[in-house]
């Protein structure tokens, strides 16, 4: 029950953290809620991408629990596509979505969308991924510095002379606040060892909109170098996959650490399997489910309210941020599995039954 505990306890403490909070005032002067049995509000959803499986689960807990509330939901998907994703938005806010909820492809780029629903009175939400230099309403996500700080702390404590060692670096997509935040956290960990000399950098760089391919590109340059490496610092479970696919063509899968992010699928069977060392179990049902919660009082009418800030450049925003937790082969069951995030036959089915552990009762 490690995890189902730990949610419930800082659901709760949300709760009321979000009861406490002194909420600010309304920005959307239109956007009080009709009264009427009948009335069910519309929200847009706008996505940067779909690629990665956490997205498709975000989507469906958000829009599970704003139908489950009487709220009607629009979604729309911009394929990495800054252009597109600025259509979107003003597609949803023709529609008359009353509350619009982003994950946008570029923090920056999006700030102008973000005028523009306010320009119509529609409050906006900023769903994983901060959107820079604007007057936003809220930002939902997890403690994204964390992730990088726990991404790191592991590499350090395994490589084979623990606090000691070289690393290849793989960054997200330059475009997202939250690979420089990932990054902030895995520098606090890595520059003291880094200044002192126990830890050297051989490669690094910045996968392209997190694509797998581009990671794949980052570790064969790195490899092309021939220097020694015992490890990868891979931001999400996708530039993983990229960089175990390159070390696997060179006969090097399962002889690297490698972390990750999301505890996709394909991630956990890989550690299941040994070719990645860990990930990062984000439990986005909670975040989704409490966004869609917000979302809907929010088209009602509702206050905003919120736990935390975090600035943006332009204002501190009202903030939501959830835990996130470190899952290696040894605590899979009791993190992913015991969640409900994956199923025992999905991460183990394919493995021989000699390497799978004893299934949980
Ligand atoms: C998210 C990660 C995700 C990545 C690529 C980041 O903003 O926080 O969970 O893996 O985008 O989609």
């Amino acid at each position: 029950m490690y995890v189902r505990n730990i949610l419930m306890v800082i659901s709760l403490a949300l709760s009321i953290a979000i009861g406490l909070v002194i909420a600010r005032g309304q920005q959307a002067a239109n956007n009080a809620a009709p009264v009427g049995p009948a009335y069910h509000p519309l929200i847009g959803l706008s996505l940067d991408t779909l690629k990665e499986a956490r997205w498709q689960s975000d989507r469906d807990n958000f829009r599970a629990r704003c139908e489950a509330l009487g709220a009607k939901v629009i979604v729309d998907e911009a394929n990495s596509d800054d252009s597109r994703q600025a259509e979107d938005v003003q597609s949803l806010l023709a529609a008359g979505v009353k509350v619009l909820v982003i994950v946008a492809h570029d923090g920056n780029a999006m700030s102008k969308s973000v005028i523009e629903a306010h320009n119509q009175g529609i409050p906006v939400i900023a769903y994983d991924r901060m959107v820079m230099n604007c007057p936003l309403d809220l930002y939902m996500s997890f403690d994204n510095v964390k992730v990088g700080h726990q991404q790191a702390q592991y590499l350090v404590d395994h490589l084979p002379t623990q606090g000691h060692g070289k690393i290849v670096r793989i960054y997200g997509s330059p475009t997202d606040n939250n690979a420089r935040m990932f990054k902030q956290g895995q520098d606090e960990v890595l520059d003291p060892l880094i200044r002192s000399k126990a830890i050297e950098v051989v490669h690094e760089d910045w996968a392209d909109d997190w694509k797998p391919e581009n990671a794949k590109r980052i570790m064969n340059a790195a490899i092309a170098k021939g220097v020694q490496y015992q490890a990868v610092l891979a931001s999400n479970d996708g530039t993983a996959g990229g960089a175990i696919q390159a070390l696997k063509e060179n006969g090097l899968a399962g002889k690297i650490l490698v972390t990750g992010q999301d505890a996709d699928l394909d991630a956990c069977q890989r550690i299941a399997s040994g070719t990645q060392s860990m990930t990062i179990y984000k439990p986005v049902k909670a975040l989704a489910t409490l966004a869609a919660e917000r979302a809907v009082d929010m088209a009602n009418g509702g206050r905003v309210a919120s736990n935390a800030t975090v600035n943006n450049g332009q204002i501190d925003v009202p903030s939501i941020l959830h835990e996130v937790y470190s899952v290696t082969k040894d605590n899979m069951l009791d993190t992913v599995v015991k969640d409900g995030f994956h199923s025992y036959d999905e991460i183990y089915g394919d493995l021989p039954a000699a390497d799978r552990p004893a299934r949980p009762q």
